[in-house]
């Protein structure tokens, strides 16, 4: 039997996909837990897993020695393994370690309450990892979500299908499966009128959305989502190059609720590698691509993800990623040194440089990138922009946090109650990560 109320601790690894199934746990499993503050609290702790690097990966497996060790002095507790990991590794994960209880995949969230009862009441520790029939639709529907927060994430498409070589999603994830538009567009409408006013829509490669029914694209899907009354920001991620129109660039530019900001992975800066990684854009077609955005949408900040060192890159190839930074002048760029992942093409492949050789080109790149957005944050210096206040900010300093629409991060001081609202700050002065502001009355 299931405790009449027990407590549930999350702990999210990975992206935004794992954040939104996150929230959605929590809600399936509202009848039966509410939320616990800590772990050591929990009568219930899942794991919301990423395999994207080996990293990521090795997270978890420590996490779970810790997790044993409070499972020792309170056996009672259970411990489950969700996300991109269990979907991967599934019965593994039960062999490895008997800290575990569960085990459920990226398409069984919904079933959770069912894992669960089926875990209490035979006493046999669970593993369900299988895609079934209903995931999409069933594990998608809108839910009465807890919290109050003024930004909202919403999956509008799950899975992918373009198979970079290095990429482990589309194993962890599946083929992609577009959401209903009337589906999405209803939970939008729901999110805004329980107060959200910023909605982030999600999926690995948003642009080449399309209705299941109709047809109907993702900018016809941005054109009524813009629609929606009270809604104030509309953002968007992953755009992937390959189908990041010109066209869309226009509607972002047409819709007033489209912040101007784009995610737009460019991986590698030489041409050989884009091939090797199987991204079908050139640096060339990459390059032409963000002068349209920088021409039809004038303040429009871009941020992009770099994998550094894919086998057969040599130092001339990752030259060419250090001058395409310079030249795309990235607000941010997310790098990572490539890992060869279980599964996927690039993990057969040879590397031509050795390691050594190979490792201090991040930081390089790196320090490269910190200076580009350094000059980017000392320029808001003065200026006077509009900030939704989402919160009190990951500092604790007692400041608030906020947002520009341009997705520069904003800390100044002011009461609780402007969380939601928005308002115009001075800069005044720049820091790494975020800008420091002031109320202008
Ligand atoms: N769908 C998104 C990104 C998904 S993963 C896209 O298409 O861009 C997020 C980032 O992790 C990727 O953009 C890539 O830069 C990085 N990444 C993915 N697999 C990796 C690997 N095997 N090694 C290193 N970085 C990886
Ligand atoms: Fe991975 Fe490529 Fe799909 Fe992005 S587009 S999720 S990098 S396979
Ligand atoms: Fe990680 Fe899965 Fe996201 S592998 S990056 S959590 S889709």
């Amino acid at each position: 039997m299931m405790p009449e109320q027990g407590k549930v601790y999350i702990r999210t690894f990975g992206c935004q996909m794992n954040v939104y199934d996150s929230e959605k746990i929590y809600a399936f499993l509202q009848d039966r837990y509410i939320p616990a503050a800590t772990e050591e609290e929990a009568d219930l702790i899942l794991l919301n897993t990423c395999s994207i690097r080996d990293k990521a990966e090795q997270k978890v497996y420590s996490l779970l020695g810790r997790l044993g060790a409070l499972k020792e002095m309170n056996p009672g507790i259970l411990i489950g393994v969700g996300g991109c990991v269990a979907q991967q590794e599934g019965e593994r994960i039960l062999k490895r370690t008997t800290v575990v209880d569960l085990v459920f995949g990226t398409h069984n969230i919904h079933k959770l309450p069912e894992i669960i009862e089926e875990r209490l009441n035979t006493g046999r520790r669970v593993c369900r990892v299988e895609e079934d029939a209903d995931s999409v639709s069933s594990s998608e529907a809108p839910l009465a979500r807890s919290g109050s927060d003024p930004t909202s994430l919403l999956t509008i498409m799950k899975g992918c299908d373009n198979f970079c070589a290095y990429c482990v999603v589309p194993l962890v994830r599946g083929r992609e499966v577009s959401r209903a538009m009337s589906e999405i567009v209803d939970e939008a409408r729901y999110l805004v009128d329980k107060g959200v006013k910023e909605i982030t829509l999600l999926g690995q490669n948003v642009n080449s959305y399309h209705d299941p029914g109709t047809g109907a694209g993702f900018i016809r899907l941005l054109e009524i989502i813009d629609s929606i009354e009270s809604l104030e920001r509309l953002r968007f991620v992953t755009s992937h190059p390959k189908d990041f129109s010109e066209a869309l660039v226009e509607a972002m530019a047409g819709l007033d609720t489209i912040c101007e900001h784009v995610h737009l992975p460019v991986q590698a800066g030489s041409n050989k590698v884009l091939q090797g990684m199987g991204r079908g854009y050139t640096r060339e077609e990459y390059l032409e691509k963000v002068s349209v955005l920088r021409e039809l949408i004038p303040d429009v900040e871009i941020t992009t993800d770099i994998i550094v060192g894919f086998p057969g890159e040599e130092r001339d190839d990752f030259e060419q990623t250090l001058s395409l930074i310079e030249t795309a002048r990235y607000q941010n760029a997310f790098s990572f040194r490539f890992s060869p992942r279980p599964g996927t093409a690039a993990a057969q492949m040879t590397q031509t440089v050795s390691a050594e050789t190979r490792k201090p080109w991040l930081p390089e790149l790196q320090e490269a990138q910190n200076h580009i957005t350094a000059e980017k944050h000392a320029a808001m210096v003065g200026k006077v922009v509009e900030v939704l206040v989402e919160g009190s900010g990951r500092l604790q300093n007692g400041k608030l946090e906020g947002r520009t629409r341009n997705n520069f991060i904003v800390h100044f001081t002011g009461d609780q109650a402007l969380i939601g609202k928005t308002l115009d700050i001075r800069i005044v002065s720049s820091r790494k990560i975020h800008l420091n502001g002031e109320r202008v009355s």
